[in-house]
């Protein structure tokens, strides 16, 4: 068996059963710590693979995502950037004392010439862990370009990787061919297109690595005209004799300032008022940020950055788009130059990015798009596994990631007894009844949780960990965000019937979007005479993020949307993910409970069982 891993943010453990063709769990961090992206070493999902997958004696290889390369002075300052998760940060961050040591001895280190490099203390980590099995490290885009291509169902692609960096690079192009992968060209970080929209994020005030998909929503209710000139100063790629030319300011600048690859000790004394008063690692490291880009941009936008009116940030992620789309659709049109497939296969946080990635399917010479559907840092995990379970393969073997239901699961056994040891009464049912049920509730307007099966590997939930509701109820949306606490300005996506998927969605090359939209992973437009009939599910900008449900992938789920077809005429629900606000999809049964509980959802399926609001003890 091979084990996956990746460490930084989004923390994942995968495991592969290479003999078997199959992926026996892949799973991020976050969903066991409770903290959204979580970092460090897995150990949590490590706990539950020990215990419930395959013991660290039963593990061939580890396969660690990224190289690892990166060099500190002490060992500690390297675990406290890399390896600990969110809760040991925070420890630091309350505690100046400890804080002031840990960087006093690295400037110590580094002044004596003494450096340590992260990989052995990964492997140290490991060892102590009882995994003995040879630890080997992949480039950070090389397991972003596996979890595309392998993950894919193309024999042949062309493969690109864009994030905001990861070993030193911000992209890269491979040809992807008969199962092997050829690197054609990388791009360095200070050329990073992710960068750019990193910084718009962290100046309009949205959390990094997080809630850049605010920017994609926000685009929608803006005029990019207003800033988009102002913009191009900041990010453009175009071809200059014969020479790909990218210039991304905003990544010069985060390179310079804030890389965690490379700390400058002047920087941080000018950190230090920040820092003493701050309580938390994450909060602070969006302040820097924040700080940084509002001083960087705020003379082009002709606002201070503290408070921004609704119409200037809408504008403001309007030029962002669409400068973001320009110089990324001019690289990737370079490496389609280099390599043409009319399959594309993407992996990177980038393509977290929905309506790029439908631009890219719009691209001449595109007919097929596929997103890896764990497209940020999650997704190495799986794609270092692959790389390895591949390398000795002479075609493309395993199946790669058909399913994306990998991660937990409880059985109903299981569910019971959480049940009944919180006092919770419960209505045990079959899957007919539980489908009635959900359909009744839907089109009485009701929320309709939804907990079933192994959880969903990546950002989305897909009918395992979902919140459901009727997409032709208008006022939803602004009712449903209320209650989740969620921006109002961000969209809700639909689960599409496989057999409506083309009577809801128009376009050209929407048959290209399949292998993508299957994992929710790119924005479509939707049939304008469909439009005034699921208003809750479509954008302002007449787009939606469509997840096709198939009954090949989930029984279940496929039969409660083609119910609630037979019972509306409408071949689509509301499918968002189950959570909290700014909290991860939920894991547990308890968790599930504790959003019954909250008032988010009307009831609850939670494997067998129904269980609506009032029932629930107010103690969870
Ligand atoms: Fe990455």
């Amino acid at each position: 068996m091979i084990l996956g891993l990746s460490f930084s943010h989004n923390a994942t453990a995968c495991v592969l059963d290479e003999q078997a063709d199959r992926v026996l769990f892949c799973c991020s961090e976050e969903r066991f710590s409770r903290r959204k992206n979580e970092w460090g070493i897995p150990y949590r999902a490590l706990e539950y693979v020990f215990r419930h997958v395959a013991g660290p004696e039963r593990i061939g290889i580890v396969a660690v995502g990224e190289s690892c390369r990166m060099r500190y002075g002490s060992h500690e300052f390297a675990e406290l950037m890399n390896l600990v998760d969110y809760g040991v940060k925070d420890g630091y961050i309350r505690s100046k004392t400890r804080l002031s040591q840990v960087v006093f001895k690295e400037a110590l280190a580094r002044t004596f010439g003494r450096s340590v490099e992260l990989r052995a203390l990964v492997i140290a980590r490991l060892r102590a862990l009882g995994l003995s099995a040879p630890i080997e490290f992949t480039d950070h885009h090389a397991a972003h370009a596996s979890s595309a291509y392998y993950g894919s169902p193309f024999d042949e692609a062309l493969v690109i990787t864009f994030d905001g960096e990861g070993d030193g690079l911000s992209g890269s192009c491979w040809a992807g061919k008969a199962g092997r992968l050829e690197r054609l060209e990388s791009l360095p970080e200070v050329a990073s297109v992710g960068l750019f929209y990193k910084s718009i994020a962290a100046f309009l005030g949205f959390k990094v690595n997080q809630q850049e998909g605010k920017v994609t929503g926000l685009a929608a209710y803006g005029d990019p005209k207003r800033f988009a000139e102002g913009l191009r100063r900041f990010l453009h790629a175009e071809m200059q004799d014969g020479r790909l030319n990218i210039v991304s300011e905003a990544a010069e600048r985060h390179m310079s300032r804030l890389s965690r690859r490379k700390v400058y000790f002047l920087r941080l004394l000018s950190y230090i008022p920040m820092v003493l008063g701050a309580r938390e690692w994450e909060p602070l490291f969006n302040r820097l940020l924040r700080r940084e880009f509002c001083d960087f941009y705020g003379g082009v936008f002709g606002v201070d950055g503290e408070s921004i009116p609704f119409s200037v940030a809408a504008d403001v992620a309007a030029a962002a788009q669409q400068v973001f789309e320009e110089a990324t659709l001019a690289i990737v049109g370079h490496f389609q130059s280099r390599f043409a497939s009319k399959n594309v296969a993407l992996a990177g946080g980038v393509f977290a990015n929905v309506r790029l990635n439908q631009r890219i399917l719009d691209l001449p010479g595109v007919e097929n798009l596929y997103v890896h559907p764990g497209m940020g840092d999650e997704g190495l995990a799986f794609g270092a596994a692959m790389l390895h379970a591949n390398a000795s393969r002479q075609d493309k073997g395993l199946a790669g990631l058909d399913c994306v239901f990998a991660g937990p699961m409880y059985e109903d056994a299981a569910i019971r007894s959480t049940l009944d040891a919180l006092g919770a009464p419960y209505t045990p049912a079959d899957d007919d009844v539980l489908i009635e049920q959900a359909v009744q509730a839907l089109q009485a307007g009701r929320i309709v949780g939804l907990f079933r099966g192994a959880s969903e590997y990546g950002p989305r939930a897909l009918g395992h960990r979902s919140i459901l509701a009727n997409p032709a109820d208008p006022d939803l949306p602004a009712r449903l965000n209320e209650r989740l606490h969620r921006s109002t300005f961000m969209p809700f996506a639909p689960a599409v019937l496989a057999e409506c998927f083309d009577t809801l969605f128009t376009g050209p090359k929407y048959a290209g979007a399949h292998p993508a939209a299957r994992f929710m992973t790119i924005a479509l437009d939707v049939d304008p005479a469909w439009r005034g009939r699921i208003p809750a599910v479509v954008h302002v900008d007449g787009t939606a993020r469509p997840q096709i449900v198939r009954e090949e992938d989930d029984s279940f789920f496929y039969r409660l949307v083609r119910r609630f077809h037979e019972a509306t005429g409408l071949g689509c629900v509301l499918n968002t993910s189950m959570n909290l606000h700014e909290e991860p999809l939920v894991n547990a049964p308890t968790d599930a409970l504790h959003v019954l509980d909250r008032g988010a959802v009307d009831l609850l399926i939670l494997g067998g069982h129904l269980v609506t609001g009032s029932s629930v003890p107010s103690r969870l």
